[in-house]
């Protein structure tokens, strides 16, 4: 089929590329010049495992232009997939997402050529049918159909999540469901060669489709995002608690998590979720009942919880050294998770600031960000691109991002590098079974013995 994808981020990249891979003519529209430039000679804007080789192997399939008229040439399909930012309020900011249909509505009122208009970013419930109400003003409903078609992409593997998905949403008419399902029938019946560097995983015989109702569709896609932030904070919680009753919130999520009903993923318990999605849709979705009058009340406690989840091991951190003024605190791990360059909506940037406001001295270390982050961090900060240069003499260590090459650090050298070896762990990522004596290490939720001791003595008087 010949496919158009507006927009190329994380998810417009990844399925242009990857329908390409699956056979599929298509071609990639932005209107940021230097990116489709870029993209023509080859070079991916964004570090995505694995997608590069699919991206080589595709590479016959795929066109890149900044003109909607060249794109959108007797497209069957076209998605939408700009980007629908936070605004000050919570509300999603959808003025790139209306002026891409705007551009490709005026394209099809002068070709009216029959195509399915799919909508892929993430908007508020009914933004499907405002689309809609635009098309019948160009009187072009009789050939095109839109459809919302939400993604649940996970930063680090989207080529995973695009080939093998646990489910392919459809929300539209008939005729929408029809010609999606042709699109991606290769990934419906797993019929595709899988990729060296994505294999397929093995139980995955087939895909599931679910079709439903447009605004079904866009409320799933804030649901899901919101249940697995609720997850999130609801083991913070237990994990604030664990510090206070001396119980380990490790210990804790692997016995409710063995129970299928809980499940045992997203249940990490640390500084809290960040990135481009779990805080952005949770304030749309917080937005969108506010809009509609209904109080949201789980929905905004998760929020608030995250929110103050991030500041968690400075206080730990003050509990150990006191006033930081004057310290030197070294900072492992910028991004929002590891397996990405992204640092939207990071917990280190607060964390950052909280640190630089109490007067610490900070070194910041990162595998991939420091560049990025140079430009979104003051400039008293100390970008590091040695591990070791972050950790020498510092009075305090604080892991943010459990990037794989920060697990294999050895609590020897912890020891004789740092001037006070204190390590606070914010995702309790550490494997510490032999660290006990060489340096002082904190997580969060698993309690010391100290707090073990103090508060049994609350516990038993009430
Ligand atoms: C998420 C959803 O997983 C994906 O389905 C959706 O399409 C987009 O949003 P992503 O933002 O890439 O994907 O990251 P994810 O792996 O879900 O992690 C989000 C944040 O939660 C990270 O900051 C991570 O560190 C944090 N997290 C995750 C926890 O703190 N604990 C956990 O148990 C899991």
């Amino acid at each position: 089929m010949k496919v158009a994808v507006v927009g190329t981020g994380y998810v417009g990249l990844a399925t242009g590329i990857s329908l390409a891979y699956l056979g599929h003519k298509v071609t990639c529209i932005d209107i940021a010049v230097d990116k489709i430039e870029s993209l023509r000679q080859g070079k991916l804007p964004i570090f995505e495992p694995g997608l590069e080789e699919l991206f080589l192997k595709a590479k016959q399939n795929l066109h890149f232009t900044t003109s909607f008229t060249q794109g959108l040439e007797q497209s069957n399909v076209i998605f939408l997939a700009v980007g629908t930012p936070a605004n000050s309020d919570g509300s999603s900011n959808l003025t790139y997402l209306f002026s891409a249909v705007d551009e490709t509505i005026a394209y099809l009122s002068y070709h009216k050529w029959p195509t399915v208009l799919v909508n892929k970013s993430t908007a508020p419930v009914g933004t499907s049918d405002l689309i809609v109400e635009r098309v019948e003003a160009a009187c072009i409903q009789h050939v095109v159909t839109v459809a919302s078609n939400p993604e649940f992409l996970s930063q680090g593997k989207v080529v995973n999540d695009t080939l093998y998905p646990e489910r392919i949403v459809i929300g539209g008419d008939d005729r929408a469901i029809r010609v999606l399902q042709e699109l991606y029938s290769p990934i419906i019946s797993q019929s595709f060669a899988s990729p060296e560097q994505t294999p397929r995983p093995k139980h995955l015989k087939g895909v599931p489709i679910i079709s439903v109702d447009t605004r079904s569709a866009e409320l799933a896609k804030y649901a899901a995002n919101a249940f697995l932030a609720m997850k999130i904070s609801f083991i913070n919680e237990i994990a604030n608690l664990c510090d206070l009753v001396g119980a380990d919130v490790t210990k804790v999520a692997a016995v409710i998590g063995k129970d299928s009903r809980i499940g045992s993923s997203f249940l990490q318990a640390g500084i809290g979720y960040g990135g481009s999605c779990f805080p952005k849709d949770t304030l749309a979705l917080q937005f969108i009942s506010n809009t509609i009058g209904y109080d949201f009340k789980l929905l905004s406690s998760v929020i608030s919880v995250n929110n103050s989840q991030k500041f968690i091991i400075i206080e730990k951190l003050r509990e150990e050294l006191g006033p930081l003024y004057g310290k030197k605190i070294a900072v492992l791990g910028l991004t929002f998770k590891p397996g990405t360059d992204d640092i939207r909506e990071a917990p280190s940037i607060p964390i950052i600031h909280s640190l630089l406001s109490g007067g610490a001295e900070v070194y910041v270390h990162d595998p991939v960000a420091l560049d990025k982050a140079r430009a979104s961090l003051p400039s008293t900060v100390h970008f590091m691109n040695q591990l070791s240069d972050a950790l020498i003499d510092a009075d305090g260590a604080l892991l943010i991002t459990e990037w794989p090459e920060y697990l294999e650090i050895d609590a020897e050298y912890l020891s004789s590098v740092m001037r006070r070896p204190l390590f606070i762990d914010g995702r309790n990522a550490m494997d510490t079974s032999s660290w006990r004596g060489i340096i002082e290490y904190r997580g969060v939720g698993i309690s010391n013995n100290e707090n073990k001791r103090i508060n049994s003595n609350v516990l038993q008087s009430k």
